[in-house]
């Protein structure tokens, strides 16, 4: 009889089972282990033309559709594209996708591969921060319809995620920034401990060091996927992840912001909401966290307007609010606000 045997890349593999199925994660796995998970003959990568330059010879020998960099091409337009690129390389149910980018790319190919052919195989090799802690976990995928985010969607696993740290060398530094916004958000709602390695360390050290950008990205994921696990359909635990972005989101309709730092400025004020609201203490603490990753606290905007936005947010419970408020570092809770109360504290700022 033979004896399965394993690589020690293949020995990273952990499975991890949500409500409708299973994903295998393989952290720190490379890209060159893809070729062990997914049959490039049966393979079809799609990634953007950042990612595609960087890396240019990675894709060789598979086949690859590059699409244009960015939001603006989260739409329906590039699904049609897509699928029509699909049709012609005669790809079928047996066909796996597998999206290498950031969290437009991920968030795509997922939404592709959901309605090609009624649900095809699909996998992730996300490539940002952004999208190796946040937008590759949890499987809702999804595109943009006018100025509406993620306005038509599924929630649906990939089969498998792999990570490449090499990959981040070529990320520019303003969406390493981006990123921390959510690894940041992430020690504050549920890992003290991890706030304060963040404390400790910076930017640089993370950048430098595989090995901290590795236990970094691991532990990040593993909350996320934790906090989906408990809750994949959005009725409990998974709405603290929206810490920082009910006001977030209004300010990014409204102004030019890297989602990251919209989400910044949407913790301060959540922090100072909190303090009057959960007794919350160390509001300085996250703010000098926040300024130390270059991300912006405090800004200059236009409250009304914004507030308005804010009230029509999906959150919205008639004339209460769900707020994501921390009670201290670590542990956050949702709390119901009146749109009042909130006003009244954002106002104050
Ligand atoms: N599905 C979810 O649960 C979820 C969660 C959070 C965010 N999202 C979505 O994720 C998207 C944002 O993700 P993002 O910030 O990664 O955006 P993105 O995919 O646009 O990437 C940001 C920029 O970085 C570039 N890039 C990415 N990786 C690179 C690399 N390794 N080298 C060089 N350039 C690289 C991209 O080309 C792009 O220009 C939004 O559409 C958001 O809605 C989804
Ligand atoms: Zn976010």
């Amino acid at each position: 009889m033979n004896i399965e045997h394993f690589t020690s890349e293949e020995m990273k593999k952990q499975i991890f089972k949500f409500t409708t199925a299973s994903t295998e994660f393989y952290f720190a796995g490379g890209f060159s282990l893809l070729r062990k998970i997914t049959d490039p003959k049966a393979t079809v990568l799609i990634t953007d033309e950042h990612v595609y330059k960087a890396h240019e010879r990675r894709f060789r020998g598979w086949n690859t559709i590059v699409l244009k960099s960015g939001e603006d091409y989260k739409v329906q337009a590039t699904v049609d594209a897509v699928v029509e690129a699909l049709i012609e390389m005669e790809a079928d149910r047996k066909t796996t996708l597998v999206g290498i980018g950031g969290g437009v790319i991920t968030d795509l190919t997922g939404y592709i591969a959901s309605v090609y052919m009624r649900g095809i195989r699909f996998g992730f090799l996300p490539t940002s921060i952004l999208a190796l802690v946040d937008a590759s976990i949890g499987g809702k995928n999804g595109i943009d319809v006018g100025q509406y985010k993620n306005m038509v969607g599924v929630i649906r696993q990939p089969s498998f995620i792999l990570h490449d740290m090499g990959l981040l060398k070529s990320l520019p530094r303003q969406e390493w920034e981006n990123g921390f916004a959510e690894v940041i958000k992430h020690a504050c709602i549920r890992d003290a401990a991890m706030f304060a390695g963040l404390e400790k360390n910076n930017l640089d050290a993370y950048q430098k060091s595989r090995k901290k950008i590795c236990e970094l990205v691991e532990r990040n994921a593993l909350i996320k996927i934790k906090v989906v696990q408990r809750d994949e359909f959005e009725k409990a635990d998974r709405r603290l992840l929206n810490f920082g972005h009910t006001l977030g989101h209004a300010l990014e309709t409204q102004y030019e912001l890297l989602h990251g730092q919209a989400v910044a400025i949407g913790m301060t004020y959540a922090c100072h909401i909190a303090e009057q609201l959960t007794g919350f203490r160390q509001t300085d603490r996250v703010i000098h966290l926040l300024e130390k990753y270059n991300l912006p606290t405090y800004a200059r905007f236009d409250k009304e307007k914004v507030f308005h936005v804010l009230k029509m947010d999906k959150k919205r419970e008639r004339k209460d609010m769900n707020y994501v408020l921390p009670e201290r570092i670590g542990k956050a809770v949702v709390k119901t606000v009146s749109l009042k109360q909130l006003e009244k504290i954002i106002q104050a700022f």
